[in-house]
């Protein structure tokens, strides 16, 4: 697929907030370019008519960042909880029928695809639906619940020939674009090692969601929230925070490795489950009777990549990922982008002359200069690369996605790329839970301990 080109605009601050000490810096802010503001790409001015399942958190947060984009019309919406209905209207802010009953709206021959941003568990079933429905789908992150759902998933899409767009933003991101073209030229050397984290210390950082004084079952359907979970009576703390609670997501990796795992999948052009993981952590801080650790770490091997994840909810350290390249350094924080150079040209060995004689050290430095003649090679600059103030990478996606629907192109994050991503998420908690070493049987597709 063609990307959308980034045009620049250059300015140089030296001497301000030195990443190197002494080093110029130079900062790009990106253009947006937003893909949102090229559609509609064909030009034939046709609106992908779609329908959003799931109008809660997400679900409202990607109605608002589709009103941006031209070439979408919202035609109805679907959940579960009276509220959510109301609020999904709201975020998009146009009065469209909303219902319970999904089924309503992807058997209307008039709806083209489908926004699904249910809760991980409830994923496979309402993605399958929608395909065997002939709707193209957009569905959010991670894709699967686990390994099985996600297979399931893949199978339907490549059968049904339709067009699926995993929801890891990041990846239609322009920083993540300017990134991965800089890891593309070579320009950081040999990349052997990746770090990521995500970490957070909030009660909301850690899914401590407030529970709606409305909640009750009258106003949330339970029995077909919980359909494919184990049954148990109806409990309004499970319904908010599903996430803590692996009858329904997956804990911190499912929700937050999985945006560091797509980013470094989109950047690397890795796209594959990774052979090897191995998880530790705890449960100290957020101990209230959730499933996951509130402390993750774990180490993945990838094809000649070692990659180091994890997320604390004990400490807000932020989610950078970093590059480690023999020439360079290179860090996305937020929406900002730093390479910084690393220095490799020669130099006369200093510290280990310590044990040597004094006539016997300056011998060795005069030998080195004669090998040495060339001047010393003056340190490239550090190279910053931002985003514009308010730049919406949801906006991106969800253009590329309504892109792909009408001209039947490739999408930036098909089900192949959402599923490996969701395999390594999967692969941390089964070394974590399993207290061994997950390994990727790819003959198989699945996991051995
Ligand atoms: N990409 C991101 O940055 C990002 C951020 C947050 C959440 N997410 C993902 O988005 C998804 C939703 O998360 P959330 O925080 O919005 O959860 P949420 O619980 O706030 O909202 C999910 C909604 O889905 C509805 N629902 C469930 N089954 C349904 C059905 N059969 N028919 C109609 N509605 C149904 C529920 O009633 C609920 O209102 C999850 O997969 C989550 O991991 C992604």
């Amino acid at each position: 697929m063609k990307m959308p080109s980034i045009t620049r605009r250059d300015f140089v601050r030296l001497g301000a907030g030195a990443v190197v000490a002494g080093a110029a810096i130079k900062s790009t802010i990106l253009d947006s370019a937003v893909l949102a503001a090229q559609s509609p790409a064909s030009g034939t001015g046709r609106k992908i008519r779609f329908v959003s399942i799931g109008t809660g958190i997400r679900g409202c947060d990607l109605l608002r960042a589709a009103r941006q984009v031209p070439n979408g019309v919202l035609v109805g919406t679907a959940d579960l909880y009276d509220m959510h209905q109301r609020a999904g209207i709201e975020a998009y802010g146009a009065d469209v029928p909303t219902t319970r009953d999904y089924r309503a709206l992807i058997d209307r021959k008039d709806v083209d695809a489908v926004i699904v941003a249910v809760a991980d568990f409830q994923h496979r079933r309402v993605v399958l639906d929608c395909l065997a429905a002939g709707k193209d789908v957009y569905c959010e992150k991670p894709m699967s619940h686990n390994v099985a759902d996600g297979l399931a998933m893949v199978k339907a899409v490549q059968d049904g020939k339709r067009i699926f767009q995993a929801g890891s933003q990041r990846v239609s991101n322009i920083v993540y674009k300017k990134a991965a073209e800089i890891y593309a030229s070579g320009r950081l050397g040999e990349v052997h090692y990746i770090e990521g984290h995500s970490d957070r210390n909030s009660p909301s950082g850690a899914w401590v969601y407030p529970i709606a004084p409305d909640a009750t079952p009258a106003t949330i359907d339970w029995t077909t929230w919980l359909r494919d979970a184990p049954p148990r009576p109806f409990d309004a703390a499970r319904f908010f925070r599903w996430r803590c609670f692996s009858d329904y997501g997956e804990g911190v990796a499912g929700d937050l490795y999985v945006h560091l795992l797509s980013g470094i999948q989109c950047i690397s052009g890795i796209n594959a489950a990774p052979a090897r993981a191995y998880s530790t952590g705890s449960l100290t801080h957020f101990n209230d009777g959730r499933d996951f650790p509130d402390l993750l770490a774990t180490l993945y091997d990838y094809p000649g990549v070692t990659v180091n994840l994890h997320c604390n909810q004990n400490n807000a350290a932020g989610e950078p990922i970093i590059f480690y390249g023999r020439e360079a350094t290179m860090m996305i924080s937020g929406n900002t982008l730093t390479v910084t150079p690393q220095d490799t040209s020669p130099q006369p060995e200093g510290y280990s002359l310590n044990g040597w004689t004094a006539e016997a050290k300056q011998q060795y430095l005069k030998d080195w200069h004669v090998a040495h003649p060339e001047p010393p090679a003056t340190l490239a600059e550090v190279e910053t690369y931002s985003a514009p103030r308010g730049y919406d990478d949801t906006a991106d996606h969800i253009a590329n996605f309504f892109r792909a629907v009408e001209t039947r192109e490739h999408v930036v994050e098909d089900e192949i790329f959402g599923n490996n991503a969701a395999i390594a998420c999967h692969m941390a908690n089964h070394s974590y839970f399993h207290h061994s070493i997950a390994t990727w049987d790819a003959a198989a597709q699945s996991i051995k301990s």
